[in-house]
């Protein structure tokens, strides 16, 4: 019963959308477990650039189903968008499924983040103001809306009456803003739940039928370890598990289904949104890794927070998600640097800190302790075998191996899917 996990060890923005689109050839099908358009995949092949938000990046595969499972949440403006755009290129959108019990993000979802968000002031998180935290507030709070409640008007309108008193309550007596109004609300779920129909399925049987016929199921994490609700840097977190136990609640999978989990890693670090860094560097120092990587926010456009390896954040992440193997993405961005940085240890309050803490204001007075490497002047760009890495990029690999403890089974050195070393088989 072959799954394997495809998760995010750090911020998010790993390359999880190359890595998944690299997989998803010898793959039966491609689920995403958490998350919802906050997520941002980029998938660069044959048929053109792809940044897809909710619907999984094996997509483009000929062979591989889609299934959006009931840990996510979506928006079925976007979803719908998204499908009308990827099916102009040419790509079949009919193998897509939807989990009825994914919840909905609705409309005062969407206005609330905003003002949640606002009413944080300088402790924003930086959300991308989706509505995610709000569906998902919803969901643990008993009061969703799911894809299968929209299917059935009857129970579906008292349900919309009763919460949405509730949220223009919040709208308009805390934040001052304008109700929205019933009858919008529910033209609105009359349309998703037409648009949403032919999609929606029992996905937890799916999946169960899919592994039970020996088909090899690939689970497609969003956002990362770090910005885990549980796990991550909290309150400065996305409000789902992207880590591999999100894997399990979010399809109604069992553990003992998953034969393997990769931990996808950028060769630097980048974080976007409010929230401490260790790692981080200067504007200055960061810009040029910036620039050269074009690290600004797939989904929001916002510019990414640049810092080098976070060692100590790598080796947590590894011991939340048991990482079978590492995909190790944009080292060909480290080309042609003198030198390169990592993050082996924190210090704070004078003493050396090896574990990633979990306390948010001393994670925020972490300095790092680094480790300075010499870099290469060869490009890494486009290799497709290991034996093509010049020696000082090797040896970066392996530090980083040991730091994270796990092996890498493939190197990305470059956003096409051609540009990839596989080190080790990833399917066994
Ligand atoms: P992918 O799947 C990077 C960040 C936001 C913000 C925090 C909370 O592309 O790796 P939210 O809207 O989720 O409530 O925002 O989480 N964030 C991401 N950062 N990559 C992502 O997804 C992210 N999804 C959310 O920037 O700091
Ligand atoms: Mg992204």
């Amino acid at each position: 019963m072959p799954a394997y996990a495809v998760i995010g060890g750090q911020w998010g923005d790993e390359g999880k959308g190359k890595v998944i689109d690299y997989l998803a050839g010898d793959v039966d099908s491609v689920v995403r477990y958490a998350g919802g358009n906050n997520a941002g995949h980029t998938v660069v092949n044959d048929k053109g650039t792809f940044q897809l938000h909710l619907v999984p990046s094996g997509i483009c595969w000929p062979n591989a189903y889609g299934i959006i499972g009931n840990g996510v949440v979506v928006d079925p403006d976007v979803l719908v968008a998204e499908l009308a755009e990827i099916a102009a290129r040419g790509i079949d959108t009919s193998r897509l499924y939807i989990s009825e019990r994914a919840h909905v993000i609705m409309p005062y979802h969407i206005v609330l983040d905003h003002y949640e968000e606002k009413a944080r002031g300088d402790a924003a998180i930086g959300t991308t103001g989706r509505g995610i935290g709000p569906a998902y507030m919803d969901k643990i709070g008993r009061m969703g809306i799911r894809v299968g409640d929209l299917l059935d008007w009857d129970s579906l309108v008292p349900m919309v009456e009763q919460v949405l008193d509730h949220k223009n309550a919040l709208i308009t007596k805390i934040y001052g803003g304008e109700p929205l109004a019933l009858d919008d609300v529910l033209a609105k779920c009359l349309l998703w739940a037409e648009q949403l129909a032919p999609y929606a399925k029992p996905t937890e049987q799916l999946i169960q039928d899919l592994l039970a016929q020996g088909k090899r199921v690939l689970l497609e994490g969003a956002q990362g370890t770090l910005l885990d609700i549980d796990h991550g840097s909290y309150p400065y977190v996305t409000s789902s598990s992207p880590s591999i136990g999100g894997a399990c609640t979010g399809l109604g999978l069992n553990p003992q289904a998953i034969s393997g989990v990769l931990g996808v890693f950028k060769a630097y670090s980048t974080r976007v949104g409010g929230g401490p860094m260790p790692s981080e560097i200067s504007e200055a120092e960061g810009s040029e890794i910036r620039e050269k990587a074009h690290e600004f926010g797939v989904t929001t456009g916002r510019a990414r927070r640049i810092g080098w390896f976070d060692g100590v954040a790598a080796k947590y992440s590894q011991l939340i998600n048991g990482f079978t193997g590492l995909v190790l993405t944009r080292l060909d961005i480290l080309d042609g640097f003198k030198s390169i940085k990592l993050c082996v240890a924190y210090e704070v309050n004078g003493e050396r800190l090896d574990r990633f803490p979990a306390n948010t204001g001393l994670l925020a007075r972490c300095k790092p302790i680094y480790e300075e490497m010499p870099g290469w002047d060869q490009p890494t760009a486009s290799a497709t075998e290991l034996s093509q890495l010049p020696e000082n990029a090797l040896a970066y690999v392996k530090r980083i191996e040991e730091l994270v403890g796990c092996r890498a089974q493939i190197i990305s050195t470059g956003p096409s899917r051609g540009e990839t070393i596989q080190v080790e088989p990833v399917f066994t």
